[in-house]
């Protein structure tokens, strides 16, 4: 049986940039016109949300909370597999305060049956849910990102919670400081990634589980313009403004871009996977969207 894609955005009346805890974060460029800016975010997002739509998913959106900027990226609020979530444990300070809200909207998804169990963490890993634990839905496991901010201790945890492999995969540089950023698993089994981001032990565990003509390497530029943040439903992928030569590239293996403006949300360090959770993952694999 097929289902629809449902996806949990956050609303981003509260989202700014007023802190950095990673290098993309630019406070100043956000401070130069706050106005402006807030404006660009709403219509990023609400396009975000369209282009969501049109690649045929459900959107379900969350409430933000003031002083709470970075909610606006559910990627890393929880861990979802087979309506079962793990809720997260923040690095730094600044996020912790999500933890609690992200928990209590999470409840809220129990009780109207988006999901059937919810579970929090215990205190004292860190682990920043789906930015650092993506489901390959080809291969049927999860891919970890530990180093800059998710725990290697935490994916014990989560692979007893889920009962499902967890692939760790370290990273090395506080650009890639989430896996989402510089790695990304495709429908049709490739894997797009930058090479750089993984140290060398985590590049051979890569190869050694994906056969080199389904590996696809990213550029700096699709780096920097967030493209490898992308949300990938079925054959469609939603994600920010990207080069030709991506384009040219994924739309070879048969994916339709769906590409949009994030640039707002790109002053924060994140892109259209990290405003995104995927609700309906399911380890058969029958959930998968329309094509
Ligand atoms: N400003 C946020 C942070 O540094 C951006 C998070 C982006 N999320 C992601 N899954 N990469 O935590």
């Amino acid at each position: 049986m097929q289902r629809q894609a449902t996806i949990l955005i956050t609303e981003p009346s509260h989202f700014n940039v007023s802190y950095a805890i990673n290098p993309w974060m630019k406070p100043e460029s956000w401070a130069a016109d706050p106005v402006a800016a807030h404006r660009s975010a709403m219509a990023a997002s609400a396009a975000l949300q369209q282009a969501l739509q049109q690649a045929g998913c459900v959107v379900e959106v969350a409430p933000g909370t003031a002083g709470l900027p970075d909610m606006v990226f559910p990627a890393n609020s929880a861990v979802v597999l087979d309506g079962r979530a793990i809720t997260s444990r923040f690095r730094h300070p600044q996020r912790r305060g999500e933890e609690d809200a992200f928990l209590r909207m999470f409840d809220g998804l129990r009780e109207r049956g988006l999901l059937r169990e919810v579970r929090q963490l215990p205190p004292g890993v860190f682990q920043e849910g789906a930015g650092d634990c993506m489901w390959d839905e080809a291969r049927g496991h999860f891919w970890a990102g530990f180093g800059p901010r998710s725990s290697h201790a935490a994916i014990a945890l989560m692979a007893e919670f889920f009962g499902r492999e967890i692939v760790p995969l370290e990273l090395v540089s506080e650009r890639c400081y989430h896996l989402d950023v510089c790695f990304v698993p495709l429908s049709g089994g490739e894997i797009l990634y930058f090479p750089p981001a993984l140290t060398e032990a985590a590049l051979q565990t890569l190869r050694s589980r994906v056969p080199a003509d389904q590996l696809i390497e990213a550029t700096e530029d699709d780096l920097r313009n967030f493209s490898i943040n992308a949300v990938n439903v079925g054959r469609h992928i939603v994600l920010s403004n990207s080069s030709q030569r991506l384009r040219a590239v994924l739309e070879q293996r048969g994916y339709t871009l769906i590409e949009v403006d994030l640039s707002p949300f790109m002053l924060s360090g994140g892109g259209a996977y990290c405003m995104t959770l995927r609700l309906d993952r399911s380890s058969s694999r029958s959930s998968s969207a329309e094509h």
